[in-house]
């Protein structure tokens, strides 16, 4: 089959992103300056509106508006130089880690906030973590400079200790005393001067070609800034597009979003350093194409976004060829063809209905019923991606349902929510349905999934404190040994043996008595 001429130059003007970081670090902050600068939106404020109680928001959305944090993750689509942006949205709090690490599933390059004055911090590491695991190139945001912070020349020392990527900042700040006087951009020596005029806010300046020219530094300023430079060349820490995308350097970019000082350097630079779609790997070893027919998969499945429709989304990351709305495609997990009738650009909350889409874009499914996380679609041969990444659950609860006469919406409604990933559901092969176990990375997505049980399947549902504390997967031989010594041991709904331990310290004592047992954390899909 001949391919689309139309699907490699539009691929490559994609540039698939998300922002990512510890919370506090600044995110929501960049994503709304970027998004101005960009003029994909033109009111300071927008971003926090859509997650501070502005527009529709559903029952169990209610739980960001009061916690003030935010659990859904949209894409928002937007043009910059000419390129198209797709920004991946993340959840900022910690508890929604495995949604961040479904998100990054999709994303050709990732944005790393860090806090100047913090510095990495825990979920700063383990992001880091999940990109290098990926191959999934980081480009690194240092922000709040213009609070008092930590010396630059430190914080790149720390990244390459911390994480192992070489940072190459393409940026350098200058300071003095502490205080934050503006970028200068290595390649050019061009200036952006961050200062205040007047009684505003300090703030990003117009730029000048060449910061020797700037009249305002002082010779002890010029001095320190030029030995800076000459360091930071002299070790060679400049950009190299080979090994950014081999995952061996980051480019670092400095600034504070709240002054917009930083924020055009980063924009530009997901055009001129960010990647472009490529090919795509598959789970049988091989690859695809850009320019093979349409081929995508769902990274993530949202119910409820809108109490106007109270329906169902899965979002999907385009890998190759072109969408065409209402076009045929092949569910590899269940065989089934379906029609794509009901896709939707999302774009935060609102829903513009989308008629095509190309690598590296997302696409919205409204009440495509089946698609789960990782489920591949295609238009030509099935294909399916490698699956998706599973964190371990560290929390647990007995869940029941506080009605009995509900008990089939309590039913449905858990299984929903297992699809969708908000909490793992496991259970007692022998018992069946009986008070199955909830696992979850963090506590806040058993309030979620309990908010949505009641206000969405009319499910009240109560948890209980159980008895397990650590869980590993397991296999058929070793779930017999397990059982034998009064583990538990439960299924998951995909089919796998999860072996649950009342303490760290069983665990570990059946790990030393026997060690023929598989026993694995729960990482793999
Ligand atoms: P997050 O999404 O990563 O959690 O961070 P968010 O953007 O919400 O920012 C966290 C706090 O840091 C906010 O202050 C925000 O205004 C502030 N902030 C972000 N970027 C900068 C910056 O460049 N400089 C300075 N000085 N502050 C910055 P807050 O007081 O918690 O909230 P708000 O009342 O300002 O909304």
């Amino acid at each position: 089959m001949s391919s689309d001429p139309t699907v490699a130059p539009e691929a490559a003007r994609r540039r698939t992103f998300a922002i990512i970081s510890h919370p506090d670090a600044g995110k929501t902050t960049l994503t709304e300056r970027l998004l101005l600068q960009a003029g994909a939106i033109d009111l300071a404020g927008a971003v926090r509106a859509r997650r501070g109680g502005a527009g529709a928001r559903s029952d169990w959305m209610e739980i960001e508006r009061t916690r003030g944090i935010s659990v859904t993750s949209a894409a928002l689509q937007f043009t910059y130089r000419g390129h198209v942006f797709n920004l991946l949205d993340t959840p900022g709090h910690k508890d929604f880690s495995e949604d961040t690490y479904r998100v990054l599933t999709a994303t050709d390059t990732a944005i790393m906030v860090i806090d100047a004055a913090k510095g990495l911090e825990p979920q700063t590491l383990k992001l880091f973590q999940v990109c290098r695991t990926r191959g999934t190139p980081v480009i690194t945001f240092v922000n709040k400079l213009d609070r008092p912070g930590r010396d630059p020349l430190e914080l790149l020392d720390e990244i390459e200790r911390e994480i192992g990527l070489r940072p190459t900042p393409v940026t350098w700040p200058v300071m003095d005393e502490g205080a934050f006087l503006g970028l200068v951009d290595r390649v050019s020596g061009a200036l952006e001067p961050f200062g205040r005029i007047g009684t505003a806010a300090p703030t990003a300046q117009a730029p000048v070609a060449d910061w020797r020219a700037h009249e305002a530094f002082t010779p002890v300023i010029r001095d320190r800034l030029g030995d800076e430079l000459d360091l930071l060349s002299g070790v060679g820490a400049d950009h190299d597009d080979e090994q950014f995308r081999g995952g061996e350097t980051t480019p670092v970019y400095f600034g504070a979003a709240l002054g917009d000082s930083g924020v055009r350097h980063l924009l530009d630079s997901v055009v001129d350093l960010g990647c472009a779609p490529g090919a795509w790997e598959t789970a049988t070893g091989g690859t695809v194409r850009i320019e093979d027919p349409f081929s995508g998969f769902v990274f993530k499945v949202q119910a409820n976004t809108d109490p106007r429709h109270r329906d169902r989304l899965a979002y999907i990351r385009v890998c190759s060829g072109r969408f065409e709305r209402g076009m045929q495609v092949h569910h590899e997990r269940t065989g089934r063809t379906m029609a794509l009738r009901h896709a939707h650009q999302p774009f935060g909350q609102e829903r513009l209905p989308l008629d095509e889409a190309f690598p590296g874009d997302v696409i919205g499914l409204v009440n495509a019923s089946g698609l789960r996380p990782g489920d591949a679609i295609s238009a030509g041969d099935p294909v399916r991606f490698p699956p998706m990444p599973r964190f371990a659950p560290e929390h647990f609860a007995v869940v029941r349902s506080r009605d009995s006469s509900r008990y089939k919406q309590f039913r449905r409604g858990l299984a929903a929510l297992d699809e969708e990933g908000v909490v793992q559901v496991l259970r007692d092969p022998q018992r069946g349905d009986q008070e199955p176990l909830l696992a979850a990375v963090g506590p806040m997505q058993f309030e979620v999934a309990l908010a949505r049980l009641e206000a969405e399947f009319g499910a009240p549902t109560q948890l209980d404190p159980p008895r397990h504390m650590v869980a590993r997967e397991t296999d058929q031989a070793g779930s017999e040994l397990l059982r034998r010594d009064g583990v538990s041991v439960l299924l998951r709904e995909s089919g796998e043996l999860v072996a649950l331990f009342t303490s760290t310290y069983r665990l570990e004592s059946f790990e030393r008595h026997r060690p023929e047992v598989s026993l694995t954390p729960l990482l793999a899909g």
